[in-house]
């Protein structure tokens, strides 16, 4: 089958997530662009993009991480070497030492976990925000929405007085989601109808993720232009942080697997991969979403449909219907395209299917294998 890759892929070991290295590099410079040009920062927020093993290089272009759990914390703070800005839903007691020992901004996402955990962090010397809610979002589904009615994440602006609470000195937002500078325009000029006063108060300001800047038609000079004037109108704004995890991994890589059974049933051909769409790729099914294979287009009338199988025994861990250009084989690769961001850290044992390899294409084309998996790693889970 004619995959079109520039790089051989019968040296990749199946089922393996493959990050092309040019790829991220495209990615991490058009980031900088931003950084540089508009005067903000740039983090990665680990929850859409965690290997590590290309932390040194990410480290080389971003401001660091975003991290929103403990762990997130320790894996910026061990393999970025720095401290992180840590946005978690909810603060406990076991983890809070730790996260502060790490951390140097940190945000709350109710008043009431304000209340309970800022002295502690002021008394650390770490920077302080809370998150609003600006009751605004154009995301595109539900799950990914956190203005709808009655949402848990940020506060919204009645719950806020005249004056921030002792010690705030930030305010967060994250309520975009795979958007362009037009969405952030928008939602902007809400955060500023609403949280005008209070924008007045902050020495930072952090944007959240859901920027969708290294996607092919995103407008970058006008993101830099609206980052520009929001500026200007707050002065006293120091510091302003965007903090994207999507837009890092964006089509940096694939999921590489092989057809190990053909299976037809009423006229459907269903190709058996040595990969779960349940197990490794759950956001197929969760958001849901069909994703692009190499070699394959979507179902066109009138010719052999397909679709792809997965290891487990769930009756869903499947994802069609495609045509394919060239009629597939056992013992052919299926490739996933675009399955770094959030699928490489949202992976599962589920079924005790073992996790996929994770390697790297380098700049010079030559494959680096950076990690398998086994056994102890689903029984590990369990006890
Ligand atoms: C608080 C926060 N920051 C950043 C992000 C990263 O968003 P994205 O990967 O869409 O850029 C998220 C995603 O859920 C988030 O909740």
């Amino acid at each position: 089958m004619n995959l079109s890759l520039d790089f051989d892929v019968s040296q990749i070991p199946t089922p393996c997530f493959v990050l092309d290295e040019k790829l991220l590099i495209n990615n991490l410079e058009k980031l900088n662009y931003v950084q540089k040009e508009a005067g903000v920062n740039i983090l990665c927020a680990l929850k859409g993009f965690a290997m590590w093993s290309t932390f040194p290089l990410v480290k080389k272009y971003l401001s660091g991480a975003t991290a929103s759990s403990l762990h997130e914390a320790m894996l910026c703070y061990e393999e970025m070497q720095s401290s992180a800005h840590l946005c978690c839903p909810l603060y406990t007691d076991a983890d809070y030492d730790k996260i502060l020992e790490i951390s140097n901004h940190i945000t709350f996402n109710s008043l009431s976990q304000y209340e309970r955990y800022h002295a502690k962090a002021l008394e650390k010397g770490l920077k302080i925000a809370i998150r609003i809610n600006p009751e605004y979002s154009d995301s595109p589904a539900a799950l990914y929405n956190p203005c709808i009615p009655g949402s848990r994440l940020g506060a919204t602006r009645e719950k806020f007085g005249e004056k921030l609470p002792e010690g705030v000195t930030g305010l967060h937002f994250h309520s975009l989601c795979e958007s362009n500078s037009y969405a952030l325009e928008n939602t902007l000029n809400a955060i500023i109808s609403k949280f005008d006063d209070l924008l007045k108060q902050i020495e930072w300001f952090n944007m959240g993720g859901g920027h969708h800047i290294t996607r092919k038609d995103y407008d970058i000079e006008h993101l830099i232009k609206v980052l520009k004037d929001f500026k200007a109108k707050y002065p006293n704004i120091k510091d302003i942080y965007l903090e994207p995890g999507e837009a890092v991994g964006w089509q940096t890589g694939y999921l590489v697997s092989k057809i190990y059974d053909i299976i037809e049933n009423q006229d459907i051909y269903i190709l058996m991969v040595d990969t779960s769409i349940s197990a490794h790729m759950p956001d197929c099914i969760e958001m849901p979403y069909k994703p692009i294979i190499l070699g394959a287009t979507d179902y066109i009338k009138g010719t052999k449909k397909y679709r792809i199988g997965g290891m487990t025994c769930l009756a869903g861990d499947f994802v069609g219907d495609y045509s394919f250009i060239e009629e597939p084989q056992i013992g052919d690769y299926i490739v996933f395209n675009d399955m770094i961001h959030y699928t490489m850290v949202k992976t599962t044992t589920f079924n005790g299917i073992n996790l996929p390899h994770i390697g790297i294409v380098k700049e010079d084309r030559s494959f680096q294998l950076i990690k398998s998996f086994g056994y102890q790693d689903y029984k590990s889970r369990l006890s």
